[in-house]
């Protein structure tokens, strides 16, 4: 009888932590995917490339950076100058892979992706010439290309005609 009562006190309280989590989980998840289209609008530069080299490793945030050869721009070419270029303008430094904010944040030696990123904020630019990772990593397919390729384009004409 004891014991009948003390689980079904239990029970509850089981239960509560189990929707405790399932909520806690769902509202302060790390990382937050938006839309195709909202992550090029935040991105001023999208290019694919490949990773060369990993640096500046983190020990504390497990955040760190990469060499990128770069294959194409897909948007914000004329950004993308001087302390940030390498190697005669083919390479760039991009930072902030590991940030958990990112849903798809890490890369190895060898991977090919395409990058959604930034210039540094204002108060970085004197320590980190490097581009900032913004959103997820993509994988090169020709429906990933095509689509990113369909919302810049989208974004110019409406541009051009306004
Ligand atoms: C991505 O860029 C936007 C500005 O375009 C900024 O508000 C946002 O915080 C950046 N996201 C990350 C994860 O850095």
């Amino acid at each position: 009888m004891g014991s009948f009562c003390r689980k079904a006190f239990y029970w509850p309280v089981w239960s509560f932590a189990v929707v405790f989590v399932l909520l806690s989980s769902r509202c302060h998840g790390s990382c937050s995917e938006k839309e195709l289209e909202k992550r090029e609008e935040e991105a001023n530069i999208v290019l694919t490339g490949t990773v060369e080299e990993i640096l500046n490793m983190d020990p504390v945030h497990n955040t760190y950076s990469c060499k990128v050869r770069v294959w194409r721009y897909l948007k914000g070419k004329t950004m993308v100058n001087g302390e940030v270029l390498l190697d005669g303008g083919n390479k760039v430094m991009i930072g902030g892979f590991g940030d958990p904010h990112i849903c798809d944040n890490q890369v190895a030696t060898g991977d090919t992706r395409i990058f959604f990123v930034n210039l540094p904020p204002q108060f970085m630019w004197q320590s980190q010439n490097e581009l900032m990772l913004n959103s997820s990593l993509m994988r090169i397919t020709l429906r990933n290309l095509e689509e990113v390729e369909h919302c810049v384009e989208g974004k110019k004409h409406f541009n051009d005609s306004a």
